[in-house]
């Protein structure tokens, strides 16, 4: 199965170059890697924990998802979304808080810094803090969970988050069996942290940034005002200590960047330094710039692209997860047996498809396999058995239980009760194997 790849994106502000350089160009050359499944999406509930303007929330996420789509993000390759259109992310988020520490979100740094500023000021503890900011890491949990993301792309500052994540699904897995897939935090070490306007990171909170889609006369400026040392034209200048040779790094070539060095040593003055920097940032700039400009001018265009993804996401991955997370935890049908799992997660699963079918046949090794099949769909693929009756016997298993016995467990396959039954076919999720087998239950009821 492909490793499914995810990153959320706070709607709070403008994009600027160091987010270009720090996540999104990483992210969209990282989308088109074989064998990745990606998820990027706009977290707008994240938003409303430190955004209570709601023009600003709208504006940004109108202005994030453009600038994504400007920079080459296809939404027809990755699923591309808004967290607000997923209703099965709140609603993961309450199973979830069910089963979180409270202790550990005590020791969630974000959080941590809050209650510290508070005591500096000797004010009460949780002054001013919503309860928003100290279930972030939950909503965050769900937004991971919900997928089952392998691997996600984080700054150091939110691995903390990854980390509860996993505990929260643990926890989860532990009391209601094998639902989620513990995510990884990948954290990109080559990726450049992009010095601001004043030398110290570029962070909206420093208010030293330089907007990605800034129009070229401000972009100019915004260049021509970063802070240099003294030294005039003609004196030997230091890369090392200069934000304008570190952003120049970030943009040019290895070659491009071997001849500003030498350019420094040489003296260059400030203003030719910068002019050179504007004209190669504005190189790569531009083309976007002006793709951005025309999607930005047609918000019903973005707005309807992230319904259609919210839509198709939710249809895959979401409705059906969600009902089988709700069976789990025993949000039920209240006229189904309690063993009745599959059977109640068929009832709401759509019925117009081609109904599921098991076919077993003999391979070349000799030994006997089954497959479950819908339609033109491979979703499920035995290992092989020594004898056709012993592969009918797992099939009977599975018409009269269902769901009940079968996990998926990440990196070994899926499970029948404690036995290794086979394998999700390339690109099946076992939500759909789920709901296959509730529906050839209810078929035979
Ligand atoms: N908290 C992340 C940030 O501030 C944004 C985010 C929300 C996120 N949900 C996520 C990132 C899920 C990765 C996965 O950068």
């Amino acid at each position: 199965m492909a490793t499914r790849v995810l990153t959320g994106i706070t709607t709070s502000g403008t994009p600027h170059l160091g987010n270009y350089v720090g996540a999104i160009r990483p992210a969209i050359a990282a989308a088109r890697t074989a064998g990745v499944e990606s998820f990027y999406f706009l977290a707008d509930y994240h938003a409303l924990v430190k955004v209570q303007d709601p023009a600003r929330v709208q504006r940004s996420t109108l202005e994030i998802a453009a600038s994504w789509l400007a920079c080459g993000l296809d939404p027809q390759q990755v699923w591309f979304y808004r967290q607000s259109d997923i209703p099965e992310i709140p609603e993961l988020t309450w199973l979830l808080t069910c089963v979180a520490g409270k202790g550990l979100l005590n020791r969630a740094h974000a959080y941590k810094a809050a209650v510290d500023r508070n005591r500096l000021d000797a004010t009460d503890d949780d002054a001013g803090i919503t309860a928003g900011l100290f279930m972030y890491p939950v909503l965050m949990a769900a937004d991971i969970l919900l997928f089952n993301a392998d691997k996600v792309p984080v700054g150091r500052d939110q691995v903390q988050h990854i980390e509860m994540a996993r505990d929260f699904g643990q926890r989860f897995n532990h009391l209601y069996g094998e639902h989620f897939t513990l995510p990884e935090a990948a954290i990109e070490a080559r990726v450049a942290t992009l010095p601001g306007l004043d030398g110290r990171k570029m962070s909206k909170s420093y208010d030293n940034t330089i907007p990605l889609f800034a129009p070229r006369a401000e972009l100019k400026k915004l260049i021509f005002s970063i802070v240099t040392d003294s030294k005039a034209p003609g004196e030997a200048k230091d890369t090392d200590a200069s934000n304008v040779f570190q952003l120049y790094q970030s943009f040019a070539s290895s070659d491009e960047t071997a001849a500003m060095r030498r350019a420094f040593a040489d003296g260059i003055g400030w203003g030719e330094a910068k002019q050179a920097l504007f004209e190669r940032i504005d190189a790569e700039v531009a083309p976007l710039r002006e793709k951005y400009e025309t999607l930005i001018a047609q918000p019903q265009r973005i707005e309807a692209q992230l319904r259609d993804g919210a839509q198709r996401l939710r249809e895959r991955y979401a409705v059906p997860t969600l009902r089988v997370l709700r069976e789990a935890v025993g949000l039920r049908d209240l006229g189904a047996a309690p063993a009745d799992v599959a059977q109640n997660a068929a009832r709401a699963s759509a019925s117009d498809e081609k109904p599921p079918v098991f076919k077993q046949y003999r391979e070349s090794d000799g030994k006997f396999y089954f497959k479950l099949v819908r339609g033109e769909r491979v979703l499920l693929e035995s290992i092989g058995f020594d004898s056709p009756k012993e592969a009918g016997a797992r099939i009977g298993h599975l018409k009269r239980e269902g769901a009940a016995m079968l996990h998926h467990v990440a990196g070994e396959g899926v499970h029948l009760g404690n036995e290794l039954l086979g394998k999700l076919a390339e690109d099946a999720a076992i939500e759909e194997v789920l709901g296959a087998l509730a529906t050839l239950i209810e078929a035979d009821a």
